[in-house]
């Protein structure tokens, strides 16, 4: 028997393809697990009316943790226009799988590194090497919306004095979405990443939010931040907003370490700090809960390459090596890592997003012999 088993969720589009790239390298690392296939993406959607069926979270259960690839994802009424016609009419409303599969499983943290690999062409400036925090279940993603509003929301709402400018508006032509935090989750997300800082020896631990504006949200956010910064005397806490954040970045990106945000916040945060080292085709992510936890590119399907074998799949080879570290097969991560590293550093297999012609499976190939 295997000594682990891996939930493979390659989703559709490109994923499919990155999943193959990174299968390679796994099966090169002679990594000791049975790989248990999931439906997961659009297909499940048109075909089902659920992008990510029961049965694939049944199927979860009895797996370790699992690798993602990507999925289409639409807004509502894009989504309903491609249901099977059978299935219209029946209630069916689209969620993205990999938010659910985030609050379904209560995966709270959302690690993602932002490494600049030496030799990489696409690299915003050299040395750059941030981690994002992100919280991911809570916050402005939390999924609790309303349109048309009903009335006892409405009128919920309306003990507070800013609610009378919306009075005059029909129900119908009144949109919610709420951005709830918890205390827990605010405490819980700056904790991960005091403990990160602390254990591999990083600078400092920056929280990014906008508490001059969300007043009480973002207010709880730095409150937490600034509780939990007491613990770790030896690094420093600093307090952002996330509007001046994304200018600092681009402006002093070496000045920055571990960033750590809300929900939304993370996510925007964490694609610009993508983009600082060479943009989605180098960024991987782990969505971490108390036991168990999904690792994935944070790239999407690609629709307009898919079956081309052409995207890069460094993003979902090192969202592989995190799932190594995570599983406590930290050897095998380092040599991936060093592995992904020595290609990028030796210039000359590079994907169409670094200015070369290596295909997908290529630039896996190449990584694979590099082990
Ligand atoms: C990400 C993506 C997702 C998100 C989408 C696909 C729902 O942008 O993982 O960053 O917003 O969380
Ligand atoms: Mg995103």
């Amino acid at each position: 028997m295997a000594k682990y088993r891996i939930a493979w969720l390659p989703g559709d589009g490109v994923g499919v393809e990155v999943m193959e790239a990174a299968r390679m390298i796994l099966d090169k690392l002679e990594f000791d697990a049975e790989y248990i296939h999931g439906d997961i993406g659009w297909e499940f959607w048109t075909k089902e009316g659920n992008a990510l069926p029961d049965r694939t979270l049944e199927m979860l259960k009895d797996t370790n943790c699992a690798l993602f690839g990507a999925i289409t994802s639409k807004p509502k009424d894009e989504a309903a226009k491609e249901l099977d016609p059978a299935l219209r009419e029946k209630g069916y409303t689209y969620f993205s799988p990999i938010v659910r599969l985030r609050q379904e499983l209560n995966l709270h943290t959302n690690m993602r590194p932002c490494k600049a690999y030496k030799g990489n062409p696409l690299n915003y400036q050299n040395d750059i090497d941030l981690i994002v925090f992100r919280e991911n279940t809570e916050g402005m993603y939390g999924g609790v919306e309303f349109h048309p509003v009903p009335q006892t929301v409405f009128d919920a709402l309306c003990v507070h004095p800013k609610m009378k400018k919306f009075g005059e508006h029909s129900l119908d032509d009144l949109a919610i979405s709420t951005r709830i935090m918890s205390r827990k989750g605010c405490e819980s997300i700056v904790y991960q990443a005091f403990q990160f800082a602390k254990e591999f020896n990083r600078r400092s631990v920056t929280v990014v939010d906008k508490p001059n504006v969300l007043r009480e949200t973002g207010g709880l956010m730095i409150r937490s931040a600034r509780k939990l910064a007491e613990n770790y005397p030896d690094i420093p806490l600093w307090e952002t907003n996330i509007d001046a954040q994304c200018m600092w970045l681009v402006k002093n990106p070496m000045d920055y370490d571990i960033l750590v945000a809300e929900n939304m916040f993370g996510d925007i945060i964490s694609d610009l700090c993508a983009q600082l080292v060479g943009g989605l085709g180098f960024a991987c992510a782990g969505n971490i809960g108390d036991n168990y936890a999904v690792f994935e590119p944070t790239h999407g399907s690609a629709p307009k390459y898919t079956g081309m074998y052409k995207v890069n799949p460094i993003a979902t080879v090192l969202s592989a090596k995190m799932m190594l570290d995570w599983l406590g097969e930290t050897e095998k991560g380092k040599r991936l890592e060093d592995a992904v590293a020595a290609i990028i550093a030796e210039g000359k297999v590079r994907t169409y997003d670094m200015g070369g012609s290596a295909k997908t499976l290529e630039m896996a190939q190449a990584i694979a012999e590099k082990l």
